[in-house]
């Protein structure tokens, strides 16, 4: 069986019978249709069947007018090792100077690339002929440190006009970064430096968010410290705050002091089309996190491919896509579409609610920004705190710069749907609800702006070319108002190429025999609308949780959980959530007598520090309870559905015919 193993797609039914009631339809305002890149349904369905027509051939055409090709390419897909499918195999580029070189030339040199505003709306920017000598004086000094094409760079950075450079500097010499969230902790780092092989870290001695100092330079020390990092040779440190950090003389380097007196121009290093512009790390169903691998050419073709398709980008717009550089959407979505496509953009140290949760909007205000796209999260977080504070709610500032809004990293519930339309877009911005993974590289199914009708909570149709499907287990199309997986039957040019040094697991994860071997399976279930075949995600199919758009595996914390010395076994389930869309329950064997009481209490604290301390304080469990064993089959299997109802404080109704400790599971909620 494909997905959870113990697992009754039942669960998720209530939600999917109030995504099916949603009736109501937004048509995309008239002006924005007038304007738009994809102007209506029909252009849309052209597009459609231009790619259904000749897939390889609609590809072809758009990677030629898109990109900039240091050696054309010939070959178009190559499928003869699926579901390894390359794309543009024999092309070569430089994904550095499509983002930047190509802007001096076309009359964009003068124009902002980058605003970067502080933690404290300190707010300065660089225009694309700066960003492009920044990153040639970057990419110059890793030259000079010995760094070169096919080298792995993890890049342990907050928010900056560095860290963007950073990521470009790798490009433009073609080492392969791996960006490492900078809420990360040490263990969590090393794993990924590990993995990665990699021989250089680029950091910043602090971050600065909501006010506070976190160290970063601190954290790479830790890790080094635990071993098993022999491969780094170098650790480059960007000076932030300036407060004080250790540097061991022959291994640390200021950045400052690496690019000072390099050359402000860098020659390319064409690389090509399948060649990895980086792995980035993100959860599974299993333990170890997965280095998902990307392309050059695929993934540059869609992340501008999206920024014209579902943002519509125009050269005047003021963008802002508030994610960090350390998740996908801040690869795609800051670093290379809107670079790509000479857009200006801000680019936000701070976090939501500092100085307070009118921050958002205070900025859309201030920088007049036209396209804004967030996460769910951070709506469903304002809302609340617009409650608690009228003088955050977005009427009390001027919004009237937005055009588009966009979603992104999880369901977006109907409610704060129509809030963020309402409150923020003015009912005259169209949202851009854009589902997508690590994996997919870019938007997949999403309204487009000036062509879609929008329902609340529905990401409602995949982009031209991309043959989504909802299959079941045996890979069958399931009819339009049956629940299933969700498959794309067809590769598509910015997929994943590979799990970094693990073939098997690439397979194995998203080829499943089950579904033929060639098909990709999302880990997602999703269910399409009786009449218009709209797509609504109703839920991971695997044991990946979604806390606050940040994607954690149980097994993961689990294993986090189990390192700890008192720990005998540990359970980890998702609870729904009003904010945070999931929250993490533990249910905890200890190796000595069930606590009770303020000893419960005392040591779940331990253990919620010792989880964020052991992989992030995003994996900190909200909840842990603590029984005298865990809900288990004769086989000795944990019946996870049943901690879900637990953790939900529902009643058991299903069926516990096969479980070997009935009384477990009293214990269990009375446990809190
Ligand atoms: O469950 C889906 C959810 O986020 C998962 C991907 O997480 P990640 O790889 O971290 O990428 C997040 C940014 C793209 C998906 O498997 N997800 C993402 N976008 C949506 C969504 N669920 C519903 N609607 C969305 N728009």
């Amino acid at each position: 069986m494909v997905g959870k193993q113990d697992t009754e797609p039942e669960e998720n039914m209530s939600d999917i019978e109030s995504f099916k009631q949603e009736q109501r339809v937004f048509d995309p305002p008239a002006d924005f249709v007038a304007n738009a890149a994809i102007s209506g349904m029909d252009a849309y369905r052209a597009m459609c069947a231009e790619a259904e027509e000749d897939y390889e051939g609609f590809w072809a055409r758009l990677a030629q007018q898109n990109i900039q090709w240091t050696k054309p390419f010939t070959k178009r897909l190559d499928a003869s090792n699926a579901p390894f499918y390359k794309w543009f195999e024999d092309g070569e580029l430089n994904v550095a100077t499509n983002c930047l070189d190509r802007h001096l030339t076309n009359g964009n040199a003068d124009k902002t690339a980058l605003i970067f505003e502080s933690d404290d709306a300190k707010v300065s920017s660089v225009t694309y002929r700066e960003l492009y000598e920044r990153v040639c004086k970057f990419a110059n000094g890793l030259k000079s440190l010995g760094v070169q094409k096919g080298d792995r760079v993890v890049i342990y950075m907050p928010m900056s006009i560095e860290g963007i450079s950073a990521m470009l500097a790798c490009a433009r010499i073609g080492a392969t970064h791996s960006v490492v969230f900078g809420g990360f902790s040490a263990k969590s780092l090393q794993e990924r430096i590990i993995d990665a092989g990699a021989v250089a870290v680029l950091t910043a001695d602090y971050q600065v968010r909501g006010g506070r100092q976190l160290p970063l330079k601190a954290i790479v020390d830790e890790a080094l410290d635990m071993g098993g990092c022999d491969t780094i040779r170098k650790v480059i440190v960007y000076q932030r705050t300036g407060a004080d950090v250790n540097f061991n003389k022959d291994r640390d380097l200021w950045l400052h002091d690496l690019v000072d007196g390099q050359k402000a121009e860098c020659e390319p290093v064409p690389v090509g089309a399948e060649h990895p512009l980086f792995i980035l790390y993100t959860s599974g169903s299993t333990g170890k996190p997965k280095g998902v691998q990307h392309s050059s050419g695929g993934y540059l073709l869609w992340s501008m491919l999206t920024m014209k398709w579902s943002f519509d980008i125009k050269p005047e717009d003021i963008y802002w896509c508030t994610a960090d550089i350390g998740w996908i959407t801040g690869h795609t979505y800051v670093t290379y579409g809107p670079l790509a496509c000479g857009a200006t953009q801000i680019v936000f140290e701070g976090v939501p609610t500092y100085p307070n949760a009118g921050r958002f909007w205070d900025m859309v205000q201030r920088h007049k920004i036209s396209i804004f796209y967030t996460a769910p999260t951070a709506i469903r977080s304002l809302i609340k705190a617009s409650e608690a504070d009228p003088k955050t709610h977005p009427r009390e500032y001027d919004l009237s710069s937005l055009r588009l809004l966009g979603s992104v990293g999880e369901p977006i519930n109907p409610e704060a749907w129509m809030w963020y339309y309402k409150n923020v877009g003015g009912e005259r911005c169209p949202i851009a609800d854009t589902f997508w993974q690590t994996e997919t590289g870019g938007h997949v199914i999403t309204p487009l702006p000036g062509a879609t009708p929008m329902v609340p909570g529905s990401c409602t149709l995949p982009l031209p070319g991309i043959a989504a499907a909802v299959v079941d287990d045996a890979g069958h199309d399931l009819p339009n108002g049956k629940g299933g997986l969700l498959v794309i039957k067809k590769p598509w040019p910015s997929m994943i190429r590979n799990i970094w040094n693990d073939p098997e697991r690439f397979t194995k994860s998203y080829f499943p025999q089950e579904l033929g071997g060639t098909t990709y399976l999302a880990g997602d279930g999703a269910i399409r609308n009786e009449e218009t075949g709209y797509f609504t995600i109703t839920g991971r199919i695997d044991d990946v949780l979604n806390i606050s758009g940040h994607r954690l595996g149980t097994a993961e914390i689990e294993s986090a959980l189990v390192a700890n010395p008192i720990v005998a076994e540990a359970a980890v389930v998702g609870k729904p959530d009003d904010t945070t869309g999931e929250s993490i329950c533990a249910f905890v064997v200890l190796k000595r007598t069930r606590p009770e009481g303020d000893d419960a209490k005392a040591i779940a604290k331990e253990l919620r520090e010792w989880v964020a301390k052991e992989i992030s304080p995003i994996a900190r469990p909200r909840e842990i309870r603590f029984g005298d064993n865990l809900p288990k089959t004769r086989s000795g299997k944990i019946m996870r559905r049943l901690l879900r109802v637990i953790a939900k404080d529902e009643e058991i109704t299903q069926d516990i015919s096969t479980l070997e400790n009935p009384a477990i599971l009293e214990q269990l909620k009375q446990a809190q």
